[in-house]
């Protein structure tokens, strides 16, 4: 197996900006086109032309994965809504693809990418979720908390499109933390995290310290998350990044690694499929109960099941140019051999 996907090397940088339609006479969403990608929704289904085939998909499960890439600037690697579409991130530009990575694909010669201007694609992709996103339906929101995304269209939804992880400005809890403080911010717990202790530690600085010495429950923080699938930093230590996050029901894109990344399962359990990179072969399923600790290798993809909400600490890291060392084979694709 390779040691990762093979990416394309010489593609050029797309920068027109996109084309929307007038609104469907029938259903009313507009239809967005950038490069040579058209995209149309209808009542049901997202469609997605390219010039060597058409792919459908629903048109939940499609803004699911939409709204995660758009929120997370295209992450790391590769955001697989599916086993056809998707997108990589080159850091400096995105590839837009269909079937690039699926072996059936390949094998026919009916896949095909585009590289884009990160900034154009994220303009077209927004627009797109703040059109087809109608109101009363929350893409990040897990399905026994939102209402349905199908049917003609009826509103918007612009606040949920539009939501921001917060950002601390200091270490949380210090004096000056704001606005991260999801309590403060009047969020209440999540119906599956009611027993979740939402108690504060308690901080005893010696004397000369007080106010550097801090601590908080992330338990409680995390408990009163509004979104699922949506890690969020709660802090980072040069290029080591903990994020965070409150799942519950199903990943809405398969991640396809670009580095390795470790996942440490907080409370209740999550089923993950595993599968090739470069080809969506299926490879492994592993179940992670509260306590487990995994390594996603940098050659896989991975999509997560959530039985009910629960929490999950994905650890980053961020050095630059990481994803280079591994594409070279430089470094191996798992942390350890035994
Ligand atoms: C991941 O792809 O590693 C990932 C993404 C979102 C999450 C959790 C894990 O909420
Ligand atoms: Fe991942």
């Amino acid at each position: 197996m390779a040691a990762t996907a093979e990416q394309i090397t010489d593609l050029p940088v797309l920068t027109e900006a996109h084309r929307e339609s007038a609104p469907h006479p029938v259903n009313g969403y507009k239809r967005f086109e950038i490069g040579s990608f058209r995209f149309e929704r209808d009542e049901y289904f997202a469609r997605i032309q390219c010039p060597t085939v058409t792919h459908v998909m629903d048109v939940e499960n499609f803004m699911r994965s939409m709204i995660r890439d758009v929120a997370w600037g295209f992450f790391y690697g590769w955001v697989n809504f599916d086993e056809v579409f998707g997108t990589v991130n080159n850091y400096d530009s995105v590839d837009v693809f269909m079937g690039a990575y699926n072996q059936a694909y390949k094998d026919s010669g009916t896949d095909f990418t585009e590289r884009f201007e990160p900034g154009v694609l994220q303009a077209c992709f927004k627009g797109l979720m703040l059109d087809w996103t109608n109101a009363g339906f929350n893409p990040f929101a897990a399905p026994l908390e939102t209402g349905s995304g199908r049917g003609p269209k009826n509103g918007s939804n612009d606040e949920a499109v539009n939501f921001q992880r917060e950002l601390a400005d200091r270490f949380v809890s210090l004096p000056g933390d704001t606005p991260i403080r999801s309590d403060e911010n009047g969020r209440p717990v999540n119906r599956q995290f009611a027993d979740v202790d939402q108690s504060e530690p308690e901080v005893h600085a010696e004397a000369g310290f007080e106010g550097q010495l801090a601590a908080f429950n992330l338990f409680k923080y995390l408990s009163r998350s509004p979104v699922t699938w949506n890690p969020s930093i709660v802090s980072i230590v040069r290029s080591s990044a903990y994020c965070p996050t409150s799942e519950e029901h199903i990943l809405p894109v398969d991640h396809g690694n670009d580095r390795v990344e470790w996942f440490i399962q907080m409370s209740d359990e999550i089923t993950w499929r595993v599968a090739d990179k470069d080809s969506a072969a299926p490879m492994s399923v592993v179940t992670m109960k509260a306590g487990d600790v995994a390594c996603m290798p940098a050659d896989i993809r991975h999509r997560g099941f959530s039985p009910k909400r629960s929490m999950l600490l994905v650890w980053e890291n961020l050095t630059p140019g990481l994803e280079k060392r591994y594409a070279s084979g430089e470094l191996p694709p798992v942390p350890a051999t035994f």
